[in-house]
């Protein structure tokens, strides 16, 4: 995730860039950077948020009617001023920004090294504005006509913004796979990852789709696809306050994360497996593979959320990898003295990449030679930095205090790195891999499915928000989920609630059902179900209220329910990545009937650096 801002038109640029920028920052702000056409094609740019860029460049003249600017969200290379866009080509002559990630950006890079181009920055940005460069200048083409031959070379998701020094009032466009606005003016056009930069100015706007390429003027938007071919340019109208935008439409970011889990699973997934071919792509572990592969054991450390997806890696990669695992909390491991042998595989899994326990505790487990793999979201950060090596989860930036759609990502991630390693390694018979990715790649589709059902969902956060205390019950794959379902209650709404493993609650919790106790069980179909039931049962006969996530169509388990939250048929290894999102629901709109900053829990943060 990246936002991206353009203009040009009558008015100053710059301001109009900036304001954007800031409004995009949701999106990613880990540099800053804008191109402007004064006195020629200039470029400032900076590591950090938009206003660290704003204090550094005053004074400067920035005086410009055309601008691209850009806040990043790193994929290819560090967050640095040089990695920062917009990136210019090597003549100088053309300035550009991105966002998303070109797949085949190596490939594009030796060709350009092979004809003697060197590289300023670590981004795909840079490969592919040369490539453009490179096609102008060898074809003695138009910058629209360079941009689309090169776009048939690409694969991955874009949008680039471009400004020719040679043609000082035009910005061309183009989109695949990730989002473009263009916002139409009298005499003027904006351009936006969304429609936040432009809503003061224009209401009419053109969302852009893939593979097509605009080319954009003070006075005329020309919209084309990849094969040269006009296209008329479809004009709405916005009917959304700027309030609303910024928050994608919805009312908190809690809530537009649990929404975006469809997509962001599906990022996560993208360019990675392919089921068609069988193929699992992870070039971030792949030198490790071996290593993983032969492991006595593998020790997951993390902490919250992120451990609970840590236990449910446990259960996945004992079944696929036949390989010993340990769930640690970082907290507790890094403060005991434990035994790490060489050659074990510690996983860190973070979203923010900055937790300060599962940071020492992975720097310690470094020291005494254990490989570190990184589950990480945040891009660049210091967990990503230390480990050897990783898998980034691809989630974007996420913004709600409490943890949701990082945690889906994690387990996207956790669940592709066991299946290569299993297959690698023969544990896994072929036709149950080939039965797992495809099952993985329609969980995206399967998890929409079950955000249709959220009207349901916020009814029962009415009628039981007023109970004091919550139990959360699972087997297997699903307790974990049990857990992460109470801590989600807990930090969101502040009702007490605990998770258990479903058979362990004869050993103490049954102690407090009463008609007062609602009983959330997550209890899909799988091999535990009918041990699950006689634990439903066993709740029902104390009165205690019985509330499940089931699968679509089990009638039985419906039966024994006070109400259901449904989910798709799925693999018991893929469970988790459904049942949660009922339980992220039940926990947001049980604080909103509560009246609680479900963005902003009370004493949390979203990124603990404290130990
Ligand atoms: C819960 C939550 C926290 C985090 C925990 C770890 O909703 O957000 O429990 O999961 O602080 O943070 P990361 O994953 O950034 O290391």
């Amino acid at each position: 995730m990246c936002g991206i801002v353009g203009y040009t038109g009558p008015r100053e640029a710059y301001p109009i860039i900036i304001k954007g920028l800031k409004r995009l920052e949701y999106r990613g702000y880990d540099s800053t950077g804008v191109a402007l056409q004064n006195g020629g094609l200039n470029v400032y740019k900076k590591k950090g948020k938009v206003a660290e860029l704003e204090e550094s460049i005053v004074g400067v003249n920035l005086h410009s009617h055309i601008g691209i600017g850009h806040t990043r969200w790193a994929t290819h290379g560090e967050p640095s001023d040089r990695n920062a866009h917009p990136h210019q080509s090597a003549s100088g002559q053309l300035a550009m920004i991105h966002n998303g990630i070109i797949e085949n950006y190596s490939q594009l890079k030796q060709e350009l090294i092979n004809k003697g181009y060197s590289f300023s920055s670590d981004t795909d940005t840079e490969v592919l504005l040369n490539f453009i460069e490179e096609i102008k200048k060898n074809n003695n083409c138009s910058l629209e006509e360079a941009v689309r031959v090169a776009l048939k070379r690409v694969t991955g998701a874009y949008v680039i913004l471009l400004m020719d020094a040679g043609d000082p009032g035009t910005i061309i466009a183009a989109r695949k796979g990730s989002p473009l606005v263009i916002g139409v003016g009298k005499g003027e056009h904006f351009l936006g990852s969304d429609a936040s930069p432009m809503l003061e100015y224009t209401k009419e706007v053109v969302y852009v789709n893939d593979y097509e390429l605009a080319i954009v003027k003070p006075d005329e938007l020309i919209l084309k696809n990849l094969g040269n071919e006009k296209i008329t340019p479809y004009i709405q109208k916005l009917d959304i306050e700027l309030a609303a935008i910024e928050k994608g439409g919805y009312d908190h970011f809690m809530l537009k994360e649990i929404f975006e889990q469809p997509r962001t699973v599906y990022d996560c997934l993208r360019g990675r497996l392919d089921a068609a071919e069988g193929t699992i792509t992870m070039s971030g572990i792949q030198q490790y593979a071996e290593q993983i592969m032969n492991a006595n054991r593998i020790v997951m450390v993390a902490c919250g959320t992120s451990w609970h997806a840590g236990l449910v890696a446990e259960y996945i990669f004992e079944e696929l990898c036949r390989i010993n695992v340990e769930v640690e909390y970082a907290s507790e491991f890094r403060y005991r003295n434990p035994v790490i042998n060489k050659g074990d595989v510690i996983i860190a899994i973070s979203q923010s990449g900055e937790t300060a326990d599962t940071l020492v505790a992975i720097e310690n487990a470094k020291n005494n030679g254990a490989i570190i793999l990184g589950v990480v979201n945040v891009v660049g950060s210091s967990i990503a930095r230390i480990s050897h090596a990783g898998a980034y989860t691809h989630a974007g930036p996420e913004i709600g205090v409490a943890s949701t759609k990082a945690f889906t990502a994690q387990l996207a991630v956790l669940t592709m790195i066991a299946l290569k390693i299993g297959y690698m390694k023969g544990t896994i018979p072929q036709k149950r891999y080939m039965q797992l990715l495809n099952e993985l790649q329609e969980i995206p589709e399967k998890v929409a499915w079950t955000l249709k059902h959220s009207d349901t969902i916020k009814a029962l956060a009415e009628k039981y928000k007023d109970a004091h205390d919550f139990l959360y019950l699972g087997r297997g794959y699903n307790f974990p989920v049990a857990l992460e379902g109470a801590l989600k209650l807990k930090e969101i709404s502040y009702i007490h609630a605990e998770g258990y493993p479903a058979a362990e609650m004869k050993h103490g919790p049954i102690a407090l059902v009463d008609e007062n106790l609602p009983v959330v069980f997550v209890a899909t179909k799988d091999p535990y179900h009918e041990k699950i039931m006689s634990n439903m049962q066993e709740i029902k006969a104390r009165k205690g209220k019985v509330i499940s996530v089931i699968t679509e169509g089990d009638e039985t388990s419906a039966s024994l329910s006070d109400d259901v939250m449904l989910v798709p048929e799925a693999d018991e290894i893929l469970a988790p990545m459904l049942t949660v999102i009922p339980l992220q629901l039940l926990a947001y709109y049980t604080g909103l009937a509560k009246g609680c900053d479900v963005d902003k829990p009370r004493n949390l943060a979203k990124s603990v650096t404290v130990e």
